[in-house]
């Protein structure tokens, strides 16, 4: 049988980008014979609408039982006045939360034709490839206690940085896989400095290294990873870090590159019994209600989300690296989506054009 892809769309400008993207998938399907069995269904406030909440539990059932899914963006102004509980964005954490996607990556990744778009200078950003392995599913915006208490006579915000040793473990782990993958070279981001699940993350990490001869292991303080990050990225491959510090971090590599419409997740969770990470793929932006329904969107972040996919749950690497290769071709090409040129650089290309020429630099790869 083939593998199974789920297909989440959502709203705003998800539908349009993942319509390039069903694009995408069908080329490999009758040019490359990679065939995938494809559903779709409801995300966020589309699925609200339909069925009174933001995740069906079917739609729950079929992404569990999918070997990825493939989300494009939940929300949009028509939802902002919904009840917390039953919010899109409710969604999304329901998928993560239940699906246990501990381990999210985040590249930052510099396409050459895009180098002059950075805010960096050109030689700091042009062949950047980088990776940021971020911890998803604990520390500080989880831990308990938490809450906002009276204490004397006024008030105090608490919040809990706790991770435990397997927590630690199985992202470190998932990090050192990729290393193996990559540059097999990984810096471990915290601040054990001052903190003690900082100690402990330094301890854990170094012991699954152990595992991990290979890899050229080192590590530093977050707040000098970032300084670093902006000084000169390209001395890193793979950067693990926990949830905290990869919000953070993870933000900051990704401005190094250009446009949000260019940049792609996966966030991945245990094997299961197949062997392929439960996994969850997606852009990085959301549902654009600016400037949804007028074919703006730059289809791009969607479209390299798949190719995460083919490469970390289909083993398809080759074919990642066709479809990453077609896209620097495009660009290289001068075609352009909106966001991708400044406002005296000519015509921008329409989100279905910007997945026309990437099918047609498919065509000739
Ligand atoms: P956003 O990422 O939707 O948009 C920020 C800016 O970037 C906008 O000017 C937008 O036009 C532009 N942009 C984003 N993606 C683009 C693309 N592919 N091509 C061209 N331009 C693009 O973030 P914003 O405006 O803060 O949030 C809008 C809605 O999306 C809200 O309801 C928010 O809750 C939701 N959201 C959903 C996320 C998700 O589904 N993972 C993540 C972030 C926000
Ligand atoms: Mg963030």
């Amino acid at each position: 049988t083939n593998p199974s892809l789920l297909i989440l769309p959502g709203d705003g400008i998800g539908p349009e980008v993942m319509a390039e993207v069903r694009k995408i998938i069908d080329w490999f399907g009758t040019k490359r014979g990679l065939a995938f069995d494809v559903s779709e269904d409801l995300v966020g406030g589309v699925a609200y609408d339909a069925h009174g909440t933001p995740l069906h539990d079917d739609t729950m059932a079929r992404a569990h039982a999918a070997d990825a899914v493939l989300l494009g963006a939940v929300g949009g102004p028509k939802y902002d006045a919904l009840d917390f509980s039953v919010k899109p964005e409710r969604g999304l954490l329901r998928l993560r939360k239940e699906m246990d996607l501990f381990s999210n990556l985040r590249p930052a990744q510099c396409f050459d034709a895009l180098a002059d778009f950075s805010s960096l200078k050109k030689d700091v950003v042009a062949g950047l490839d980088i990776m940021i392995v971020r911890e998803l599913t604990s520390g500080v915006y989880f831990g308990e206690p938490r809450g906002i208490f009276e204490e004397g006579n006024e008030r105090v915000g608490i919040n809990t940085q706790r991770y435990t040793e397997s927590e630690i473990a199985r992202v470190a782990k998932s990090a050192f896989e990729l290393a193996m993958r990559r540059g097999k070279k990984l810096c471990s981001m915290e601040k054990a400095n001052v903190m003690e699940s900082g100690i402990l993350w330094r301890e854990v990490v170094t012991e699954i290294g152990r595992e991990y001869p290979e890899v050229e292991l080192s590590h530093m303080y977050a707040d000098a990873g970032a300084m670093q990050l902006t000084r000169w990225p390209k001395q890193f491959d793979v950067i693990v870090t926990d949830n905290l510090f990869g919000d953070l971090l993870s933000d900051l590599a990704a401005m190094l590159t250009g446009s949000l419409g260019m940049l792609p997740s996966a966030s991945l969770g245990a094997p299961m019994a197949n062997g392929r990470p439960k996994a969850l793929y997606e852009p990085v932006h959301g549902s654009a209600p600016d400037i949804a329904g007028q074919g703006k969107a730059n289809p791009i972040a969607c479209i390299l989300s798949f190719a995460m996919a083919l490469r970390y749950s289909f083993d398809h690497g080759q074919e990642a690296a066709r479809l990453e290769a077609a896209i620097e071709r495009v660009l290289a090409d001068g075609v352009r989506t909106a966001d991708l040129m400044g406002p005296d650089d000519g015509t921008p290309v329409s989100t279905s054009e910007m997945g026309d020429a990437i099918l047609a630099a498919l065509d000739a790869s």
